[in-house]
C-alpha cells in the first residue's frame, strides 16, 4: 500500500513502510514488508506467502482486516486507522517441541513492547492472551504448516487495540476487552510499537537459537495472570476447575483437579481459561 499525500492528511494514523523501516533496529524481522490497507486476514496471506517461499522474517501488515480470525475460530474485530494487526512468518527449523513455545514467547515479546512504550504492566493469561489491567488488549494466533511430521513454516498473528475506542466494541465485549489508549489515556503511535514489537520478536527468535527453552517458560511465568490461580477450563468434557500449578517444559497448563490429581492442558484443546469467578470471556 502506498498512500497519496492526501489520504496521509486525512489519515495522520497512517501506516508507511519507510516510517516503519526508518529507526527499525532488527536484522530480519520486517525487513521484507507487505502492508495492505483492507485485506482480510493477514494470516491468510502470510500463510499463502510462507507457501511460497517467503523468508522467514517476513512481516504483512493490514491497516484494517475483513475477516480478522482468532482462536478458536473466533472473529477478531479489525476497523481501520486503529491497531495493529499483523504476521511474521517464522521457519523453524529442530525441535518440535521447542515450537510449541513460540505462542508463550511471542505473548512476552508482546508485553514488553507494552511495558517499553507505556509503562503500563502488562500480564499474560495462558495461553496468550495480553491483559492490561484483567482486560485483553492483545492476542496471537498461531497457525503452521506441517509435511512429513515436521514443521516446514509458521505464522505468527498479532492483534494488538492500540487506539481502538470502546464505542467500536460490541456491548458483550466491553467489560474483557481494552485498548492501550483506553487504559493510558491518549493516543499512541502505531509505527513506534509496531517497531518494538518486531524488535522483541526478533530477541525472542535469538533466544530460541542460543538459551535453553527453560529461559522462555521462566520469562513468561514471570508475567503470568494464571499461575497460582484457580481457573474455569471449558474442554471437551465441559467446565471443570482446578488449580493452575505449573509449565509442561512444551508450554501446556498443569492445573491440579480436586486438591489431588495433575491434568495437562493445551491450548488446542481448550476453549477458555479463565480465574474462577471472573465474567466469561
Ligand atoms: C485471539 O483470538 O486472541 C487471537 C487473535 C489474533 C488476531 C490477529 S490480527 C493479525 C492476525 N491476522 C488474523 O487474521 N489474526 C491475527
Amino acid at each position: 500500500m502506498i498512500p497519496s499525500t492526501s489520504s496521509r492528511a486525512s489519515r495522520p494514523q497512517l501506516l508507511t513502510p519507510d516510517a516503519i523501516r526508518s529507526g527499525l533496529k532488527t536484522e530480519r524481522f520486517g525487513r521484507t514488508l507487505h502492508l495492505y490497507d483492507r485485506i482480510e486476514s493477514t494470516n491468510a496471506v502470510a500463510l499463502a506467502l510462507a507457501e511460497q517461499g517467503a523468508d522467514e522474517g517476513t512481516v504483512i501488515l493490514a491497516d484494517s482486516q475483513t475477516q480478522g480470525r482468532g482462536r478458536m475460530g473466533r472473529h477478531w474485530i479489525s476497523p481501520p486507522d486503529r491497531n495493529l494487526y499483523v504476521s511474521i512468518v517464522l521457519r523453524p527449523d529442530g525441535d518440535p517441541t521447542r515450537v510449541g513455545l513460540w505462542p508463550l514467547a511471542a505473548a512476552v515479546a508482546v508485553a514488553r513492547t507494552i511495558e517499553q512504550t507505556t509503562a503500563l504492566p502488562a500480564r499474560l493469561k495462558w495461553p496468550n492472551d495480553i491483559l492490561v489491567h484483567g482486560k485483553k488488549v492483545s492476542g496471537l494466533l498461531l497457525e503452521s504448516a506441517i509435511r512429513n511430521g515436521r514443521f516446514k513454516h509458521l505464522v505468527l498473528g498479532i492483534g494488538l487495540n492500540v487506539n481502538l475506542t470502546r464505542d467500536l466494541l460490541p456491548d458483550s465485549l466491553r467489560n474483557s476487552v481494552t485498548s492501550l489508549r483506553e487504559e493510558l489515556g491518549r493516543e499512541l503511535d502505531r509505527v513506534e510499537l509496531l517497531q518494538r514489537l518486531l524488535e522483541q520478536l526478533e530477541r525472542q527468535h535469538q533466544s530460541f537459537r542460543t538459551e535453553p527453552p527453560r529461559k522462555i517458560l521462566e520469562a513468561y511465568r514471570a508475567l503470568s495472570e494464571t499461575l497460582g490461580r484457580s481457573v474455569t477450563v471449558l474442554d471437551r468434557a465441559g467446565e471443570w476447575t482446578g488449580e493452575a500449578v505449573g509449565l509442561t517444559p512444551e508450554g501446556a497448563l498443569i492445573l491440579r483437579k480436586n486438591g489431588r490429581e495433575e491434568v495437562i492442558i493445551r491450548s488446542e484443546d481448550v476453549v477458555h481459561v479463565r480465574p474462577s469467578h471472573a465474567a466469561r470471556d
